[in-house]
């Protein structure tokens, strides 16, 4: 089986979905030529036929990206699909992403349709997208809660009338990660067709397991995951890329699975998607948090001098981040507070280091936080106490 994972990132579909505002056309081409200096595979631009400034950012997006596939996204009606054909057809190869419902729920109660209507429905739409390119991937949307059966009959007909991936979405994030693989694999069981095309995996993270769904679907076969950059998405988001993409680069080596991402473009990419949507990141985020790469207590500073992997699993210069923090409180040794004045100049010999920790002590529990300032001015007043 091919271990190549493709990074498809809808941070400018599901992600823009979320937001309070739009983002405007200029500041999703950016958006669209960061995610591809960062390496990903697919650019999910929008959703062409939702309105007049998504058709345009999608075109503009064609146009300018050129070393990574743009995606447009159509309900599985003509319509849609001719919105998206137009609006790509700029560019020299493009995709369209098509999708309907498949759970009895959102099958019963929001389409109103038959299971045999809705076969029909995509079979169409595919066939529709085929004669405008022929990258072509169909979402079973709600397929975390849609029944086997109807499920393995849905990929089947997709990939029988053309699709060339075929996306698995846990759409409300409802599934657990036994679950979901389970699913992925009975697909890769039950379904005579399956290796014409590439399963993909598409998780919200409504119970905080987006990331894992997405690694189980992967173990299983999957070789497609749609991530968004600080996992932004409708509610409570989508799978992170940073999450997923370091996962397997620190712990997936053994199963071989790569990706094109250049994870020193990681944490620019995550300021700038913060910074235009509008949306702060948390600070104890992995990989992208303020905290992610900051040690704060003694124990763990004193070991990350002795040696960075003692508490980072990563180093914080491969996400692109330049150095760790080391937070200077009252859980702070005597060897971080020398280290630090050691990088701001000072020598052992210039201060007697019993006097300043003394007196760091006393402040950080006032204050909280000491910061280089601080020290330099506990130094200098103890440099003076003793020239006195
Ligand atoms: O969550 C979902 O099911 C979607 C589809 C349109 C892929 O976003
Ligand atoms: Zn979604």
């Amino acid at each position: 089986m091919n271990n190549q994972v493709i990074i498809f990132d809808t941070s400018l579909r599901d992600g823009e979905q979320a937001l309070a505002a739009s983002l405007s056309v200029k500041e999703k081409l950016q958006i669209a030529l960061m995610l591809e200096r960062l390496g990903v595979d697919v650019i999910e631009a929008g959703f062409p036929v939702s309105s007049p400034g998504d058709f345009e950012s999608v075109q503009l997006i064609a146009k300018e990206v050129k070393n990574a596939r743009v995606c447009g996204l159509s309900r599985a009606l003509k319509p849609d699909i001719d919105a998206c054909g137009q609006a790509m057809s700029v560019a020299d190869a493009f995709r369209i992403h098509t999708f309907i419902a498949t759970s009895d729920i959102h099958v019963d109660t929001k389409l109103r349709k038959s299971q045999d209507e809705v076969v029909e429905m995509a079979v169409s739409a595919i066939k529709h997208a085929r004669k405008y390119t022929d990258d072509v991937e169909f979402s079973c949307e709600d397929a975390g809660r849609t029944h086997i059966d109807y499920l393995c009959r849905m990929v089947e007909s997709a990939i029988n009338a053309g699709a060339t991936t075929v996306n698995i979405p846990d759409t409300v994030g409802y599934t657990i990660p036994s679950e979901f693989g389970g699913i992925i694999q009975n697909l890769f069981n039950r379904v005579p067709n399956i290796d014409k095309a590439i399963i993909s995996v598409h998780c919200h993270n409504d119970l905080g397991l987006a990331v894992a769904n997405s690694l189980s679907a992967l173990e299983h076969g999957a070789r497609q995951v749609e991530c968004t950059i600080n996992g932004i998405g409708e509610r409570a988001g989508n799978c992170s890329l940073e999450e997923i993409v370091m996962t397997l680069k620190t712990r997936y080596q053994s199963l071989g699975l790569n990706t094109n991402i250049n994870s020193h473009e990681i944490s620019k990419s995550s300021k700038l998607v913060s910074q235009l949507c509008n949306m702060p990141v948390q600070s104890n985020k992995a990989i992208v948090g303020a905290n992610a790469f900051s040690h704060s207590s003694g124990i763990h500073q004193d070991g990350v001098l002795k040696g960075e992997n003692t508490y980072e699993i990563m180093t914080p210069e491969s996400v692109g981040i330049n150095k760790n923090v080391l937070n200077l409180t009252s859980r702070s040794g005597r060897h971080v507070i020398k280290h630090r004045l050691a990088e701001l100049g000072y020598g052992a010999d210039e201060y007697d280091l019993d006097n300043i920790y003394t007196s760091f002590l006393r402040l950080a529990d006032k204050k909280g936080q000491v910061f280089d300032y601080d020290l330099e001015a506990l130094l200098f007043f103890d440099q003076q106490k003793h020239e006195q």
